[in-house]
């Protein structure tokens, strides 16, 4: 696929969502962390699912978060070192992006990130129906063209998918800081009536929750003078 995301899948397949996945080439420590590091902490998607998640992680973990296109993972890292009774899975394409929670996974000895490298939809049909209490989606790829918008990850059907995965009581938390992008999300969640929005008032949605720290993305639209959606759901 080129970066303009025109390959040739067919219209039967899913559609990538995502732009490219290598940047430079690895350094040799960069190398070492994707040879040593990830076989360690990478979910196995060939195996059965274990009956409770919890047993993915090696730490004593009472629940389960998932992200989605972690980037370069500080949103990812900073939940998992203020969360860690949280079990958290993280799935990112972009090697760049693995290799830095591989990096912050080795040098601060982090226990409890589990990550899949590639697309977060094969993780989504591998988990078991209500694991998940909370997931993220924050800044995903805009696709502003319009032969691309087919490409959004936030449509009807990623939303099913993580209202099958979230516990009754989760939340879901999405971001953006495209305005057009917020309205297909919102568009989206109408179609799932698992999902409820929360907001009740401008606020809860032009608002950041103190518990959702900034990401590479958000900090980028921040310098562009572009406000950002902060939009949370309750699986109902
Ligand atoms: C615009 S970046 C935002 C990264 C980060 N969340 C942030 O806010 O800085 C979107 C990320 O989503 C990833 N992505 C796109 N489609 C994905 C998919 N199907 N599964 C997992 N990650 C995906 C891309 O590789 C990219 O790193």
């Amino acid at each position: 696929m080129n970066d303009d995301g025109d390959d040739e899948q067919s219209d039967t397949e899913e559609l990538r969502s995502f732009g490219r996945r290598h940047g430079r080439p690895m350094s040799a420590r960069q190398a070492k962390l994707w040879a040593t590091v990830l076989p360690r902490v990478a979910i196995d998607l060939k195996s059965a699912t274990p009956a409770g998640t919890a047993a993915l992680f090696t730490s004593s973990v009472s629940e389960i978060w998932l992200e989605i296109g972690f980037g370069g993972g500080e949103h990812l890292i900073w939940q998992a070192l203020h969360n860690p009774h949280v079990g958290h899975i993280g799935c990112e394409p972009f090697r760049d992006g693995v290799i830095k929670v591989l990096d912050a996974i080795d040098t601060r000895a982090i226990a409890n990130i589990r990550v899949h490298a590639d697309d977060a939809r094969d993780v989504l049909r591998w988990l078991p129906e209500g694991s998940i209490t909370r997931a993220f989606v924050l800044f995903p790829d805009p696709w502003p063209k319009r032969k691309h918008l087919k490409r959004r990850l936030v449509n009807p059907t990623l939303l099913a998918a993580l209202a099958r995965v979230l516990r009754l009581g989760g939340q879901l938390r999405l971001g953006t800081d495209i305005g057009d992008y917020a309205r297909t999300m919102l568009m989206a969640a109408q179609h799932e009536t698992r999902l409820h929005w929360q907001a009740e008032t401008a606020n809860d949605w032009r608002k950041r929750p103190l518990d959702w720290p900034q990401t590479r993305y958000e900090a980028k639209a921040v310098r562009e003078g572009r406000n950002s959606c902060y939009l949370q759901f309750e699986r109902i």
